[in-house]
């Protein structure tokens, strides 16, 4: 009864966010239907204005005072991953919706927290990040996806109301360290990747030891960039609230290097191993990045020594000196 409800969940949920859905067959490593294809094998959305990933340039990026810090509920909660899946393009770990939300930073609600999965490249030889940050790309991007409580924990329904406050994808960087095994939560993750070797193959084995806190360790959650895009898998739906965070995970490179040897695309009767799942930058098309960051506090230095000058000159006339 649970594998059947977890099986029809996976089944429900991960291929409205990273399968072809009703879009025609696209993929990432065969010249004929990777990215660059996709606006023409998926055009309804994949060929829109609000495109995701990005590249962000810093200087561009405009201070938002509305980007407060988020509340995580059941980031702390050693229940909630449900299983791990070889979606075919990408590994996705299901969690819990009614234990797991995000809300604050802006979002308008509360919204529950259905999956997360990875983009990778190639271990150490090529990065694998989706979004860039200063034409940077990072070895790992992981996505944390979300659905506004409106929908019910429905990502299909929201992505039927090309709603573009629907979902909210929370981005985060892994970076390699050169320390051994570090985080032991990464280990554990990437210890279940040999189980599912193959498109398709899931394993429900319980993850007590692992909290999504444990795997976002060191990264200060209130320093992000914000900005309006879409899935970046077909049907590239325009309905994601992007979170971008800035500090990259540091995640040991053994340990990512993992990613790029163990699972396999789904392919017709080949094993292809699963490397660079993830899609090319897109246009910005007039769009702008919001951050916390206040640019420039050099004028501000700069006031405040005029300032002090200007006191400095004042205590002296005041002191008669
Ligand atoms: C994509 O949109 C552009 C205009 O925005 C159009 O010129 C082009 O033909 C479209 N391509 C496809 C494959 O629909
Ligand atoms: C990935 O890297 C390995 C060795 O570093 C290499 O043999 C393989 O061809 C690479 N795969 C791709 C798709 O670039
Ligand atoms: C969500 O549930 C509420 C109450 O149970 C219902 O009124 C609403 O129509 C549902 N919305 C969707 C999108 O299913
Ligand atoms: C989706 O919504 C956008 C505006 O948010 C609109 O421009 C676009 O035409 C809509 N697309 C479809 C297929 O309804
Ligand atoms: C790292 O983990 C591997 C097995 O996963 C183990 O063989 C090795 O001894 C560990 N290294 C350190 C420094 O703990
Ligand atoms: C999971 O969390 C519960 C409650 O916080 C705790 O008692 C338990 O030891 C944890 N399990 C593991 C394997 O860490
Ligand atoms: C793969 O299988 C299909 C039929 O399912 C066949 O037509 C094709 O030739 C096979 N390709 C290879 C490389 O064996
Ligand atoms: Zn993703």
């Amino acid at each position: 009864m649970i594998v059947l409800l977890v099986t029809c969940l996976v089944a429900l949920l991960s291929p409205s966010v990273h399968s072809a859905g009703s879009s025609a067959e696209w993929c990432y490593h065969k010249p004929e239907c990777d990215y660059t294809h996709w606006p023409k094998i998926a055009p309804k959305f994949c060929n829109g204005s609000k495109q995701s990933p990005i590249n962000i340039v810093t200087a561009n990026v405009q201070g938002n005072s509305k980007l407060t810090s988020f509340t995580f509920t059941g980031f702390d909660d050693n229940s909630t991953f449900i299983s791990i899946t070889n979606s075919g393009d990408s590994v996705v770990v299901s969690l819990d919706d009614e234990k797991v939300a995000v809300q604050g930073g802006d979002l308008p609600g509360v919204y529950n927290t259905k999956q997360f999965h990875l983009h990778w490249g190639n271990g150490s030889s090529s990065s694998g990040s989706e979004h860039t940050v200063d034409g940077k790309q990072y070895p790992i991007e992981l996505h944390i996806v979300s659905v506004h409580s409106k929908y019910n924990g429905s990502v299909s329904a929201a992505l039927a109301a090309n709603d573009s406050t629907g979902l909210a994808v929370l981005g985060f960087f892994i970076e390699a360290t050169s320390e051994q095994n570090k985080t032991k939560s990464w280990d554990i993750l990437t210890s279940f990747l040999t189980s599912i070797p193959n498109s398709g193959s899931t394993t429900t084995d319980i993850m007590d030891q692992i909290t999504l806190d444990s795997l976002l360790e060191g990264v200060d959650r209130t320093k992000y960039y914000r900005y309006q895009g879409s899935l970046t898998t077909p049907d590239c739906n325009e309905v994601v609230i992007w979170t971008v965070f800035k500090q990259p995970i540091k995640v040991s490179q053994n340990l990512i290097n993992r990613f790029s040897t163990t699972t396999n695309f789904k392919a017709a009767n080949t094993s292809v191993l699963m490397t660079n799942n993830f899609r090319g930058v897109q246009p910005l098309n007039g769009r702008v990045v919001t951050s916390q960051v206040v640019k420039s506090t050099a004028p501000s230095s700069a006031a405040t020594s005029v300032l002090s000058i200007i006191t400095v000159l004042l205590l002296s006339s005041l002191c008669g000196m």
